[in-house]
């Protein structure tokens, strides 16, 4: 049973928002794409973390010991970056998608539930891999509680996968929801998927740990006390995983491209199609030169990583723009502007999380090079009693205007 595309148009206008946006749709777009982008690095990060750490567990080579043990704990607190980084997407797709990703999710609504249980349930076998290893040994316990962890995040991914992949085709919603004119609001299948695609975000995480690698090599490199036999092997395995890795996800990506359906053949020929492969290429054709000039361009290939991300993420929505573009066109949504809500999200976004997480992050950094006991300079105390200030008066300033634009 198939709609035409004047009904599928009326029903997915009449699924919107009536109360409208509070500010230009492009900017929850933009929001959306940046923050996507955000949360897949982290995932890649989290995933390719675990892959190493199984590749190299039982290694006859201490230092391919060490290393697993390291991204084992890296892939544990990419996990949280990944689950708090896929949240802002989350509310932005549901914005400006809003008919769209709901009603993907209400024929689903099994899996959406699921996703969450399984998600705590792997998240906590990562922790009991982590407690059983604490401080590191010789050979690396309990590795089915990590190998579980990851097939629960690789089904947490491929319910995600689905969720997203559905929203691209609201010509086939009926017969999903009515096969054969049987209606079936169970919400126990995922209707739609695809397994090139599907493993090209996942195995984007060899690359791009690779990259990580290499960052991390880098990073203790500045510290007299690191092994530097160690960090060499670190930077060359990350050389080796972004260059096999490369190929892998490119030759993916074509095979994805190629499998498009006829209605969707018109991206293979946009400019977004060269932009998802130049993002997908870019990390290996960085690492490429960085690897001559070792420690000295060891960041290089990670910045790369993530701005092949961006390109990514903005060819991903661009498919999507295009294959609902007969039905449906978020940037008419209705904008019912409030300037007030927007500059409390631009100021709690801009300000306070760039403060705040800024200065975490710098602390993070500059005590990771210290040797021995970290003591933060006068600087860094001022930013730090600074942030206390501004979190003092951002809540209380948040109550205080919430209270006052309610009367
Ligand atoms: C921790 C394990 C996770 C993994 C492995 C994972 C993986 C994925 C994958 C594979 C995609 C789909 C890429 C595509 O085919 O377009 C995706 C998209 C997405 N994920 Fe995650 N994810 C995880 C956790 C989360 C969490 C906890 C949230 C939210 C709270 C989240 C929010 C999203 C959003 C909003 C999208 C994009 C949906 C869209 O644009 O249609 N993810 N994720």
């Amino acid at each position: 049973m198939e709609m035409d595309a004047l009904t599928i148009q009326h029903m997915l206008y009449a699924l919107r928002d009536p109360a409208g946006l509070p500010f230009y749709p492009w900017a929850f777009f933009g929001v959306g794409i940046l923050t996507f982008a955000m949360h897949f690095f982290a995932v890649t990060i989290l995933l390719g973390g675990v892959l190493v750490a199984l590749r190299h567990f039982n290694s006859p080579n201490p230092y391919a010991r060490q290393l697993a043990y390291a991204m084992a704990n890296v892939s544990k607190i990419a996990v949280s970056a990944a689950i708090v980084l896929g949240v802002a997407p989350l509310l932005a797709v549901q914005v400006y998608y809003d008919p769209l990703w709901y009603t993907s999710n209400v024929l689903s609504a099994y899996w959406v539930i699921a996703f969450v249980f399984i998600l705590i349930v792997a998240y906590s076998l990562h922790y009991v891999f982590y407690h059983l290893n604490y401080g590191g040994s010789e050979r690396l316990k309990a590795r089915w509680s990590i190998a579980w962890a990851l097939i629960g995040y690789l089904l947490v991914g491929f319910i995600m996968h689905g969720l997203s992949y559905q929203t691209l085709s609201p010509d086939q919603w009926l017969t999903w929801y009515a096969p054969n004119g049987q209606i079936d609001n169970s919400g126990t299948s995922l209707h739609d998927y695809s397994l090139l695609r599907y493993s090209f975000f996942i195995l984007l995480s060899i690359p791009f740990i690779g990259a990580y690698m290499m960052a991390y090599a880098t990073y203790w490199s500045s510290r007299q006390d690191k092994d530097p036999a160690y960090l060499q092997f670190v930077f060359q395995e990350g050389i080796r995983w972004v260059m096999v890795g490369v190929p892998l996800v490119t030759l993916l990506l074509l095979g994805y491209f190629f499998s498009l359906p006829e209605k969707w053949q018109s991206f293979l020929t946009s400019p977004w199609a060269l932009l998802w492969l130049v993002g997908t290429i870019l990390v290996g054709l960085i690492t490429l030169r960085a690897r001559k000039h070792g420690f000295q361009c060891g960041y290089r290939p990670i910045i790369a990583a993530f701005i092949g991300m961006l390109a990514i993420a903005i060819a991903r929505e661009m498919l999507r723009y295009e294959a609902i573009i007969p039905y449906y066109d978020f940037m008419d949504y209705k904008v019912s502007l409030d300037l007030f809500t927007t500059s409390v999200f631009g100021f709690t976004f801009l300000v306070l999380g760039i403060s705040t997480i800024g200065y975490l992050l710098t602390v993070t950094w500059k005590a990771g090079k210290t040797k021995g006991i970290y003591q933060a300079s006068a600087i860094m105390n001022a930013w730090a009693q600074f942030n206390i200030g501004l979190l003092i008066f951002w809540t209380l300033g948040y109550f205080a205007l919430m209270a006052i634009n309610s009367f």
